[in-house]
């Protein structure tokens, strides 16, 4: 098993990382070493304490704190892994999976794949990935980031090249992006996604939305939907139990949309569906909030 398995259930071993977390909360991701110290604010801990232990137990540091030692999550690593692009924080990568409805055995291309964050995501959802990504050192940073997290053995692979100049694999199921001007890879993803694929653009600026929506409308895309994700913790504790101060305040916007077959000549014309629409009884009613 890799970590991007949930981790063996064995006893803690060296050579794999570990979360340890601190009295206030504080982590540290470290790859266990024999013999190796881990410096801290409170104290140093030496590896050699943690190999051979459980995943969940606590163990001593220099100064006589316990620290918890704990096997990462996704979220753990994707926070705390070596990062060279801002990494796709972890509220988002969860809403990405279910917006662009990524599944086991999707093939799926992703580009800019920075920091690999989004890739670790998708792999995880069990999808195979092609990473378009223009930087060589990104790329390779992802691969190795990738590799630690999934190991060798996974459907992952990352091409140093420029998405707006074209995508070489066709039938894809999923196109997700983050970069800034998906609407020049439009045009491409009409030729690279099979039909009912799905098209994901992830994006810091509402005016980067609109400028997507609005390529979208002259595009072979509908069903646009644009959304972001506000995720607020709780601070519970005996009779204090409130939400925390501080959120991350923004992120960035999700917009997906599938690629249709245009109407053909032989079917009914958009005029027909616009007049039928007027004698429709449902016209005019709200859309049923439990459906968003
Ligand atoms: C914000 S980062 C992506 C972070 C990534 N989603 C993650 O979670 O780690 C944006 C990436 O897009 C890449 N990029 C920008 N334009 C590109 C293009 N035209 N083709 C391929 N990659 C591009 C950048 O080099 C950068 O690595």
């Amino acid at each position: 098993m890799t970590p991007a398995d949930g981790g063996s259930p064995g006893t803690l071993v060296a050579g794999e990382r570990v979360l340890l977390v601190d009295a206030k909360a504080r982590k540290y991701l470290l790859t266990l070493k024999p013999g190796a110290m881990f410096h801290t604010h409170a104290g140093i801990v030496a590896h050699d304490s943690i190999i051979g232990g459980t995943d969940g137990a606590s163990v001593t540091g220099s100064t006589g704190r316990h620290f918890l030692v704990v096997r990462p999550t996704l979220s753990d690593v994707v926070l705390k892994m070596p990062r060279g692009a801002q990494v796709i924080y972890p509220k988002d990568l969860g809403a990405i999976l279910l917006a662009a409805d990524i599944g086991p055995g999707m093939r799926v291309l992703e580009a800019g794949v920075g920091s690999g964050a989004l890739s670790m995501a998708l792999l995880r959802a069990g999808a195979d990935v092609v990473g378009y990504e223009v930087r060589p050192d990104f790329a390779n940073g992802a691969r190795a980031n990738v590799a630690a997290w999934s190991g060798d053995d996974v459907a992952y692979r990352v091409e140093v090249r420029d998405v707006y100049e074209g995508i070489d694999e066709v039938d894809l199921d999923r196109i997700v992006l983050d970069l800034p001007e998906p609407w020049q890879v439009l045009a491409h993803a009409e030729k690279a996604l099979r039909p009912g694929g799905i098209i994901l653009a992830y994006l810091p600026t509402i005016n980067q939305v609109a400028t997507l929506r609005a390529a979208m409308t002259r595009s072979a895309f509908g069903m646009a939907e644009t959304s972001e994700t506000l995720r607020r913790t709780w601070h519970v504790e005996e009779r204090s139990v409130r939400p925390d101060h501080r959120m991350v305040g923004h992120t960035g916007f999700l917009t997906s949309a599938r690629l249709l077959v245009p109407l053909d000549e032989t079917s009914a014309s958009l005029e027909d569906d616009a007049a039928a629409s007027e004698q429709d009884p449902d016209e005019g009613f709200e859309d049923d909030p439990a459906e968003q």
